[in-house]
């Protein structure tokens, strides 16, 4: 069990933050990831079909022999962590809230910007980090209505990029907050651009460092890392990808985003009514 692999998962391409912290976090492990980009952006849908969404990327991935699973988005997390891990009870699965608790423990001026979607804001998981992390401080909600798609499209910097993030920041400049939470997996892709705009005495958090660091210690704990004789592996034999979409299109993301090339599996969605989703590759 603990030479399989580890399942990763994202409405689209943002996850691929999450993923490249894991590659230098654990260099023995495979990885298999899994976008969903038929349906990205998850931001703005329903409870109930994120959670399908998920569940059916989360069954392909035990099918496929993953160990543990990284939700690798906040939106999936946000609604469907929890019945994740009640279908899985076996399984350690990890999930993303926006890091409201080191932004807490950072801001000097006690005001406290979140940037996320709008299911985010919404869920349970958020709502209980501000209520738990957050009472002594402000925290100004920022829905970025739009940024995921932009990065799917890989527009991560010129003008027009510039005028979209500066209409997400103002808000949260005009508040005083000294601190920037990115609760979104794609933002870190605009991350560069994002600290140009809003100068150098803002800290922007990016939680993709820790999840790494929390994945290796869970593994430990459950005695699945990867065998230690197994070594660094090369990226042929350690890297799988998965779209519901454009296989070409997403191995163009992965090349411009974290440097890799790869080809990518395209997977298709059915969904009879009498069932849930499932995920058949093509
Ligand atoms: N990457 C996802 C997140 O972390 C969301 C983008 C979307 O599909 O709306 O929230």
């Amino acid at each position: 069990m603990s030479g399989a692999p580890i399942g990763l998962f994202d409405s689209g391409v943002g996850g691929l933050s999450i993923w490249r912290q894991v590659v230098h976090a654990l260099s023995s492990e495979q990885l298999l990831y899994v976008a969903d980009q038929a349906h990205v952006p998850y931001g703005h849908r329903s409870a109930a079909e994120i959670q399908a969404h998920s569940q059916a990327i989360a069954d392909y991935l035990v099918a496929e022999g993953c160990k543990a699973i990284v939700v690798a988005c906040n939106t999936a997390s946000a609604v469907a962590l929890e019945p994740l891990r009640q279908r899985f009870p076996q399984l350690p699965i990890l999930g993303l809230e926006p890091a409201v608790k080191p932004a807490v423990q950072l801001t000097r001026s006690g005001v406290v910007g979140v940037m996320a979607t709008p299911a985010t804001f919404q869920g349970q998981l958020y709502r209980a980090t501000v209520g738990r992390y957050a009472t002594a401080v402000q925290v100004v909600e920022q829905v970025c209505v739009g940024l995921a798609e932009l990065v799917e499209q890989g527009e991560l910097e010129g003008p027009d990029c510039d005028a979209r993030l500066m209409g997400y920041l103002e808000p949260m400049l005009a508040a005083g907050a000294d601190t920037i939470v990115l609760g979104c997996t794609h933002y870190p892709f605009v991350i560069e651009s994002i600290r140009r705009l809003v100068g150098p005495s803002m800290a922007v958090v990016d939680p993709a460092p820790a999840v790494a660091r929390h994945l290796a210690d869970v593994l430990a704990r459950e005695g699945l890392l990867a065998p230690a004789e197994r070594g660094p592996l090369e990226p042929a034999s350690r890297y799988r990808f998965a779209t519901t979409s454009s296989p070409s299109a997403f191995n163009r993301a992965l090349s411009r985003l974290v440097g890799v090339s790869s080809s990518s599996q395209a997977l298709i969605w059915q969904q009879r009514p009498d069932q849930s989703p499932v995920l058949h590759p093509a």
